[in-house]
């Protein structure tokens, strides 16, 4: 089974984070904005983003998490990832994994990252056998929010004043999907009409 070839979504192809990609994210990684609802800061030189690809390169060959670009044609407009795919944790077979994603602000709000992330998901719980799949973000993070109702979460709870960041606390959402919920929600959605 090949886990590193590229993805076709509708849109978008998902490619493998590789170390050429430095040049791609550099314009938005190094952008404060970016990161405002994520856990990083924006980067300060090129070297650290090298270092974040190269970790990520190394996480897809020990199969501990896979980023891929998100393409329209050849041009980047992101990333999508599955995080930390643990198998185990000590007596427990775990099979979970955390999804994230960004997008360059020129390309929101055209449901590029549900897209994306949706094939990620997919990739998930096919390729990779996992159990469950779990998202968090920022209640303030309201495209987030949307993201990751469409993709079909359950919401498990508010994380209250989960972090201190720019001067005060913030509450998180925790979110989460199992194979069978994943599974019930594809069939549903080839049962729709089409819109
Ligand atoms: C969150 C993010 C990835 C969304 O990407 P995107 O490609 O714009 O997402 P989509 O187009 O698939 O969906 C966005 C949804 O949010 C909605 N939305 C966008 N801004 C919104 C706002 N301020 N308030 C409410 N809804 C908003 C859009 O209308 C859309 O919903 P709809 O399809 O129901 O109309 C993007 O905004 C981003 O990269 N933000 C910075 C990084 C980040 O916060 N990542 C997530 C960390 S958890």
């Amino acid at each position: 089974m090949d886990l590193t070839e590229p993805i076709r979504c509708e849109r978008l192809t998902l490619r493998l984070l590789r170390d050429d990609d430095v040049d791609a994210l550099w314009p938005h990684v190094s952008d404060p904005e970016l990161p405002r609802y994520m856990t990083w800061e924006h980067h300060q030189d090129r070297a650290e983003t090298a270092r974040f690809v190269a970790a990520m390169v190394k996480a897809a060959k020990d199969g501990a998490g896979y980023v891929w670009t998100m393409r329209e044609g050849e041009d980047f407009r992101g990333l999508v990832g599955l995080h930390d795919v643990r198998r185990q944790q000590l007596a427990w077979r775990i099979d979970r994994a955390e999804l994230g994603y960004w997008i360059g602000a020129p390309w929101r709000n055209r449901g590029l990252t549900t897209e994306g992330a949706r094939a990620a998901l997919r990739f998930g719980f096919e390729r990779l056998g996992l159990h469950k799949i779990t998202v968090g973000c920022v209640k303030d993070n309201e495209a987030s929010v949307r993201v990751i109702e469409h993709l079909g979460f359950r919401f498990l709870g508010v994380q209250r004043e989960h972090f201190h960041r720019f001067g005060r606390w913030w509450d998180h959402l925790s979110y989460e999907l199992l194979v069978d919920e994943w599974c019930a929600a594809a069939a549903a959605d080839r049962q729709a009409p089409a819109r």
